[in-house]
């Protein structure tokens, strides 16, 4: 009897296993994309976990756009997707087929500054200069959300800029960190753009 009882115990052990997980390849799966930066098509062939920030800064070597954390929380790596500000390091890719993106090296040359970045030296709007490229981006996209900002590629009359209060570009330029505290001098040169001094 008892021996029948183990039997029927092992039986019923045997049946509870879970069933073996199917073999998972560990290969990457590589994927050709387009991607339009800066108004030039790029055609990669990447691996599809590539995130777009690594796209731009290993495969295109547009290195301006920076990586600060990897994870959303610093905001060195904001570009721009559709007029849309976006954390480059957030999204991957094979996912901007077509899309429109604009990196710091298309807003301005060192011989036709873009607006904002001309703002951001005259107010001496960063120290190291890591975050910058991030803060231009994010500081250009600000004015382009509410509507009357300058285009992205520009020259542009700055005339036509909207005013915003410093307390308004605090919040909507928080999600970039500056760990040299450039804040002020930030405000400072993004309120000169938008038209109105603190
Ligand atoms: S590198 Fe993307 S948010 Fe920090
Ligand atoms: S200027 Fe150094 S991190 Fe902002």
């Amino acid at each position: 009897m008892a021996g029948s009882a183990t039997a029927g115990a092992q039986a019923l052990a045997k049946g509870s296993e879970p069933a073996p997980s199917p073999p998972r390849s560990l290969e990457p799966v590589h994927s050709r994309v387009r991607l339009r930066v800066n108004g030039t098509d790029h055609d990669l062939e990447v691996d599809t976990r590539t995130s777009l920030l690594d796209a731009l800064r290993e495969h295109l070597h547009l290195t301006g756009t920076k990586k600060g954390c990897d994870h959303g929380q610093c905001g060195a790596c904001t570009i721009m997707v559709d007029g849309q500000r976006i954390n480059s390091c957030l999204t991957l890719a094979v996912m901007h087929e077509g899309d429109a993106i604009t990196t710091i090296e298309g807003l301005g040359t060192p011989d036709k500054l873009h607006p904002m970045q001309a703002a951001f030296i005259s107010h001496d709007g960063y120290q190291c200069g890591y975050c910058t490229p991030g803060q231009i981006c994010s500081a250009v996209a600000v004015l382009e959300e509410i509507g009357q900002g300058i285009p992205s590629h520009v020259t542009a009359d700055i005339s036509a800029a909207p005013s915003l209060s410093a307390d308004e570009i605090r919040e909507r330029m928080s999600g970039n960190i500056c760990r040299c505290g450039a804040y002020s001098n930030i405000i400072e040169a993004i309120t000169e753009v938008a038209g109105r001094r603190a």
